[in-house]
């Protein structure tokens, strides 16, 4: 996937960023209180419940996703929901796209020979998700 990256990334960055910010959900789970008893799936959820909504794994769900399980950078139909949805949509979402493209295209032109030096060491954290350590050569 990086060797095609590297190969064109006028054309990937942009799918590239999207399926990114999909396989590997940065914030991986957000809190919701439920305002009237709702039915989802035959369960009754009652007013004033506190829900976990898991953003990492609807963006997983087979029955939105082809082979969600794979990383494919040209992905292209990618309805991925790592900025939310509805009235708490990220408002920083058109400014994270920017900076995630211009950063990794920076990168790609600034280290051309760039690999994994050490495996990488996530953080243990489930909410948001990222590394405590990702050592790399340049
Ligand atoms: C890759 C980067 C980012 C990710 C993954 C991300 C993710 C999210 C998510 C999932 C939410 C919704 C939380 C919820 O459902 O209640 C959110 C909300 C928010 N984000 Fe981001 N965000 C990113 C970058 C940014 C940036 C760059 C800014 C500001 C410049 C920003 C500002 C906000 C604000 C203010 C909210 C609250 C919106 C509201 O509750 O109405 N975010 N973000």
């Amino acid at each position: 996937q990086l060797a095609a990256l590297r190969a064109d990334p006028g054309r990937l960055i942009p799918t590239a960023v999207e399926e990114l910010m999909r396989y590997d959900t940065p914030l991986q789970l957000f809190e919701r209180w439920v305002l009237d008893d709702i039915e989802i799936d035959g369960t009754t959820i009652p007013r004033g419940s506190e829900l976990a909504l898991l953003f990492g794994s609807a963006n997983h769900d087979p029955a939105v996703f082809d082979r969600p399980g794979t990383l494919d950078i040209a992905r292209r139909d990618n309805p991925h929901i790592s900025f939310s949805a509805g009235i708490h949509y990220c408002i920083g979402a058109p400014l994270a796209r920017i900076e995630l493209a211009a950063s990794l295209a920076a990168l790609l032109r600034r280290a051309p020979k760039l690999r994994l030096a050490a495996e990488p060491r996530r953080k243990p954290n489930f909410v948001i998700r990222g590394f405590e350590e990702l050592l790399v050569e340049v």
